[in-house]
């Protein structure tokens, strides 16, 4: 059995990506195990999952904050007590500091509803549709000091379809998202997955493509 690899989860809404953390973690011999959440919201339900999961919690409200630099100063001190080798974001509503992000280099992921570099931002899903895209997806990156402009490790396609509304395809690319993140996790958990100095990915000491893993639909 590889060395368990703690992970902290970062949220601010629902957590049904957290979820699916969750529920692949605990499967037998998967070595990530997510040892704690915390959210800046104290009504995000994503810490009602983590609390029936038995997972610790925290919440630190950013309003309470003088700036961002505080406040994530904070964060890394909620973070580190729990020596996490990897920091996921999922659904975190934030912006990072340039030193949040730099302490947490190679072992700080994030999942974004499109197909990177594509897309960055919010309403994706709306987006898609108005430019009359054929293909739409989510990308899990590692995070970098540019917004959603990290290295890619892993991207799932999903075709639009012609009767398609913002909220039917972010439900299909959602079910994708629960996919493509638990899978990350355990690359990284597995010791597969690697932020090279160059700032390539690396999968199997591989460098992989600059699009990452693609999986179609
Ligand atoms: C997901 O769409 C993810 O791509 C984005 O935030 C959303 C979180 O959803 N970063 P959930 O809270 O995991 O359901």
């Amino acid at each position: 059995m590889p060395q368990p690899c703690n992970v902290v989860v970062l949220l601010s809404g629902t957590g049904s990506n957290l979820q699916a953390l969750i529920d692949a973690t605990t499967a037998e011999g998967n070595p990530a195990r997510v040892c704690a959440v915390i959210s800046n919201r104290a009504e995000a339900y994503g810490l009602v999952r983590a609390r029936e999961a038995g997972i610790a919690t925290a919440v630190l409200d950013h309003r309470q904050y003088e700036g961002r630099e505080a406040f994530d100063e904070a964060l890394i001190g909620a973070i580190d007590q729990h020596q996490p080798s990897l920091v996921v974001l999922a659904g975190f509503m934030r912006i990072l500091t340039p030193a949040f992000v730099r302490h947490y280099h190679g072992r700080l992921l994030n999942i974004h509803p499109s197909l990177l570099p594509l897309y960055k931002g919010l309403h994706t899903h709306q987006r898609v549709l108005e430019a009359g895209d054929a293909e739409h997806g989510c990308s899990v990156h590692f995070v970098t000091e540019e917004l959603d402009g990290g290295p890619l490790v892993l991207q799932a396609v999903v075709r639009v379809d012609s009767g398609d509304t913002p909220a039917t395809l972010a439900q299909r690319v959602h079910a994708r998202e629960h996919q493509i993140y638990p899978l990350a996790v355990r690359w990284f958990a597995e010791g597969r997955l690697k932020l090279a100095g160059d700032g390539s990915v690396q999968l199997d000491a591989q460098a992989l493509p600059a699009s990452g893993h693609v999986i179609r639909h």
